[in-house]
């Protein structure tokens, strides 16, 4: 007890004197890149330095042009390539050598696991590639996967990509409202899914759910449902639903061939939240995607084929598409997937875990650092870590505390932390340290990688002074970025090449909504959205989705959603409602408002509180005055509020919030 409390005195004290630490030597010595010449070798030889990226995937087809930009800003690269992401990410280990290999260490909620070597993941993906070709899946048609963290997850993925057949991951936490527009949206006509799937050791109904989404889909739908549960919850396949199991088992042994893909064609959506109501379709590709996938995950993450590695997010999210399917798979190395939550049986299960498998590089959220924290080190101490190389986090800014916990606890003071900034559109991490390279600054994500033109402006577009904050900017295209918006073209340009391009002089600039300072080594500090979205717990929400939500509530007249200040969850949801006349401000109808969010949505998105008030704070034209809202959602000090169109209602929502 004494020992760490005085190393985390030492700690504190070299925090504040540097502010920074440097990668131990041991790491240095085998790290994947440690030549700091790599940031100029990247400016002097750009777009070629991509090269590089596209040489840790086998094509079929070599690429004629690194970087085509005629048409900016619907940039393409690797133009004229053609290559399988199935192929790059089984074949090709399983051609080398590497068959035996575990590719997916799986650890089931109840302790039940499962390995699949290179070969078995290979034969997997064959047999449901073929069945998928049987049921009628062709090219280019998107199938919907709607799966918790069970293998046949990346499975389905892998099976998809094989036949060039886009995928659509709906996170299995969205309700079955949210998985209709996204069908809808995408025109998917295909679906996998599941029975259901276990938290904190309770069966949850999955297929109930999703059957349900079905009915909301304006097109025949064919599904394929995995049987998790077994004899645990009996379900029933309709006319139009097929077994995955029996598929497999039909089409075992099945050789299929991996299409070819241009560089260029579709490897998948994602659907996340913008500023409108609609979810935006990301659309990445096979050939940029899955070498920025593999890049970075070999110069950020560390990753080497004889590691396992250990990304702790859910794969209905883009990190665990890029760092826990495509990255790690492309580079052969064994990928962990764990299924349920970081506290059941007990707050040790993660560490638990990292000793079992000897897990070298682990990747996880600041919000799941930041419980691990208020639990305390105890949970952790109970277990050797020591097998751990390299630590990352990602999805919201980290705090220098819990980035120093992190550093301690986990890494015990000897494994660099990669604090990696990217988003859904960016396909994999922008701004980051290079862990065999960089000076790390607790707080801040680091330096743009090499080849990335990351810049801090004001609103005018001019870089800022160090210190000063402004807007973060991407000048270059780089070949992880998003293409478009499916089938949106339009809203793809207006959502992140409006603000700062210049069409008339062809410079395009890539606006990611967030704000940032920089300091004078160069170091981003992200500051946190500057639209509509709010960052629960790292994931992404749209204010309006909650809004549109609440206002479908009988009896709710009017409603603003802003994110407040959260210990744990980063920011949480805040829901002003406004009844109609005759109404009154019970506790159901709260529960209700709940409810229909969470039917909307799901729970991610459940209000922390609903607070019910008379008017909303406006400004003289009739805009809602988000700012002051998310204030005292936080408890901050609340500035001017003159130009309100009605000041005395801020004193009456404050009094309420205080109140509950
Ligand atoms: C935020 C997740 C601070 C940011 C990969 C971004 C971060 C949004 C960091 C994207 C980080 C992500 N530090 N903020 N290291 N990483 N963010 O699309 O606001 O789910 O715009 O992608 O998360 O969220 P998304």
């Amino acid at each position: 007890m004494t020992d760490s409390s005085e190393e985390s005195v030492e700690l504190e004290a070299r925090l504040e004197e540097q502010g920074s630490f440097d990668p131990p030597e041991s790491f240095v010595e085998q790290a994947n890149v440690a030549d700091p010449g790599i940031y100029e070798e990247f400016e002097e030889n750009w777009p070629e330095c991509w090269e590089g990226a596209a040489d840790l995937l086998s094509w079929d087809r070599e690429y004629e042009t690194v970087l085509e930009d005629d048409d900016a800003p619907f940039y393409k690269w690797f133009t004229g390539g053609e290559l399988n992401a199935s192929a790059n990410c089984l074949d090709r280990h399983v051609e080398n050598g590497a068959k035996n290999r575990a590719a997916i260490k799986w650890e089931g909620e109840l302790g039940e696991t499962r390995t699949y070597t290179y070969g078995d993941l290979l034969n997997e993906v064959e047999a449901f590639a073929a069945a998928l070709r049987d049921l009628g899946v062709g090219e280019d048609d998107v199938v919907t996967l709607y799966l918790p963290m069970i293998p046949e997850l990346p499975v389905a993925m892998l099976a998809c990509a094989r036949i060039g057949a886009p995928h659509s991951v709906v996170f299995a936490g969205f309700s079955a409202d949210a998985l209709a527009t996204r069908m809808n949206a995408a025109d998917s006509e295909y679906l996998v899914t599941c029975d259901g799937y276990y938290r904190r050791g309770d069966a949850l109904n999955h297929k109930e759910k999703a059957d349900k989404g079905v009915r909301g889909v304006d097109h025949d739908v064919t599904s394929v449902v995995v049987d998790r549960l077994g004899d645990e919850l009996k379900h029933f396949l309709g006319d139009s639903a097929h077994d995955y199991g029996e598929l497999v088992e039909q089409h075992e042994g099945a050789s299929v061939d991996p299409v070819s893909r241009d560089a260029e064609d579709m490897l998948f959506l994602m659907y996340t939240s913008g500023t409108t109501g609609q979810p935006k379709g990301v659309k990445h590709t096979t050939g940029g995607y899955l070498a920025y996938a593999a890049w970075t995950s070999h110069a950020v993450l560390d990753v080497k084929p004889e590691d396992t590695y250990w990304c702790a997010a859910d794969i209905g999210w883009i990190t665990g598409h890029s760092y826990i399917v495509y990255g790690p798979l492309a580079l052969g190395t064994t990928t962990m997937m764990y299924e349920g939550t970081p506290d059941y049986p007990d707050r040790d299960r993660l560490w638990e875990l990292v000793e079992k498998n000897d897990v070298d590089i682990f990747y996880t959220a600041p919000t799941a650092i930041r419980a691990f924290m208020k639990w305390g080190s105890q949970y952790p101490e109970k277990h050797d870590l020591s097998s751990l190389r390299l630590l990352g986090t990602v999805g919201e800014p980290i705090n220098p505390r819990a980035w120093k916990w992190y550093y301690t606890h986990i890494g015990g003071d000897e494994c660099p932390i990669v604090d990696t900034w990217w988003q859904t559109e960016t396909g994999g991490m922008m701004i980051t340290t290079l862990p065999g390279i960089g000076t790390m600054k607790p707080g801040s994500a680091g330096p743009p990688l090499p080849g990335i033109d990351a810049r801090i402006v004001d609103a005018a577009g001019e870089n800022v002074e160090a210190g000063d904050a402004g807007y973060l900017t991407v000048q270059k295209p780089w070949p992880g970025m998003l293409r478009t918006l499916y089938q949106n073209d339009e809203r793809f340009l207006s959502e992140y090449w409006q603000e700062y391009s210049d069409e008339e002089t062809d410079e395009w600039v890539y606006f990611p909504e967030d704000g940032a300072k920089i300091d004078d080594d160069g170091y981003i500090t992200i500051l946190g959205r500057v639209d509509d979205v709010i960052n629960v717990s790292g994931h992404r929400l749209g204010t309006m989705e909650i809004e549109s939500a609440i206002v479908g509530t009988e009896g709710v007249a009017e409603a603003a959603v802003v994110g407040g200040d959260h210990d744990l969850k980063g920011e949480a949801v805040y829901a002003y409602v406004i009844l109609e006349d005759g109404q009154d401000p019970t506790d159901a109808m709260s529960d209700r408002i709940v409810e229909e969010v969470e039917d909307a949505i799901g729970p991610i998105a459940r209000p922390e509180e609903v607070i019910f008030t008379p008017e909303l704070p406006k400004t003289r034209s009739g805009k809602i005055m988000r700012r002051l809202l998310e204030d005292i959602a936080s408890g901050n000090e609340l500035g001017n509020t003159s130009t309100l169109r009605n000041p005395e209602v801020v004193d009456e929502i404050a009094a309420q919030v205080e109140s509950d």
